[in-house]
């Protein structure tokens, strides 16, 4: 039995044969509407979400599987105290696979140790979102046609941005990338971030505070939102939240062939008039998540394809 807590249990090859999956659940979603008949997915998130949890309950439901779970920590018995681990073990009981958001970081890791069925982290705090790197990377996979030799520009918070870290380790595998990191003094890419994964293996980055002076290298550019509720002091988000916001103005100097990303929700970072451009992938990327998901959820139920 398999858990999800890190993209790194992923393989680059595992990685890439959920892209496969996926693509072939895109382009023939019929041959896998039973796949997961008679399974329960339970989503136990302790956090807010909207795209993870639906989804999650989505890429279950047409696979022909059904879905259970709590949104919110203060509708379980976690409000009265029970431990992540006793709560997967009970769950173990009810469902075939658990995902889980969590505000603290190491919680899903906690519950896979408890739990007697799969447990995919769902996010936990500002640690780790690999189901989102996947998304990430199936949308860059489907818009680029490649997932190598390519400039990638992170840009906001990239302190206490899960995504951000999940997809740079991700993204390292791959030959010929480089990143650049955009963001203020404050929420610079965390030491281990740069230490153990980008001067360990040797990857080329730059950091800048200007999103207008990287924009004409990039192939990609991923948006993040700065997150209120990571800060411990309402002032300094207020002062860092409007950091970078994106606008056609600034795509002036863009790629022709630019992907705009980000993980959403979006606050003020991307302007809705950036919508309309051909290269704002974050909507079709939502999408993808789900076949990801699908295809994710089958690996670790060991269903066959
Ligand atoms: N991208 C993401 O995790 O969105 P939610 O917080 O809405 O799940």
């Amino acid at each position: 039995m398999r858990s999800l807590i890190d993209i790194n249990d992923l393989s680059t090859e595992e990685i890439n044969h959920l892209i496969a999956t996926a693509n072939d659940i895109i382009a023939n979603p019929d041959k896998y509407a039973e796949k997961c008949r008679r399974k329960k997915l339970a989503t136990l998130f302790y956090e807010p979400s909207t795209r993870t949890r639906l989804s999650f309950e989505s890429a279950m439901l047409e696979l022909g599987g059904s879905v259970i779970g709590f949104s919110e920590a203060n509708s379980s018995s976690s409000a009265k105290g029970e431990s992540v681990a006793d709560t997967a073990r009970t769950v173990s009981c009810f469902a075939d696979i658990i995902a889980m958001r969590h505000p603290k970081e190491g919680a899903p890791m906690v519950a896979s140790l408890a739990a007697s069925i799969p447990v995919i982290n769902a996010g936990d705090g500002g640690h780790n979102h690999p189901t989102q790197t996947l998304t990430d990377l199936i949308t860059i996979s489907r818009e680029k046609g490649r997932l190598d030799n390519m400039t990638v520009g992170v840009c906001g918070d990239l302190k206490f941005g899960r995504t951000v870290h999940s997809l740079i380790n991700a993204m390292s595998r791959y030959e010929g990338i480089k990143f650049v990191m955009i963001s203020p003094e404050e929420l610079t890419i965390p030491d281990y971030v740069m230490q153990d994964v980008l001067q360990k293996k040797n990857i080329p980055y730059t950091e800048t505070r200007s999103l207008e002076e990287a924009m004409p290298d990039l192939d990609i550019l991923y948006m993040t939102r700065v997150q209120r509720e990571r800060f411990f002091n309402e002032a300094d988000y207020i002062r860092l939240k409007d950091s970078y916001i994106l606008t056609p103005e600034k795509l002036q100097n863009a790629k022709k062939d630019l992907a705009i990303l980000h993980p959403l929700p979006r606050v003020n970072e991307i302007s809705t008039a950036v919508d309309a451009d051909h290269r704002a992938c974050y909507f079709k990327q939502v999408l993808y998540g789900k076949y990801i998901r699908m295809a994710l959820i089958m690996m670790l139920l060991e269903v066959e394809e």
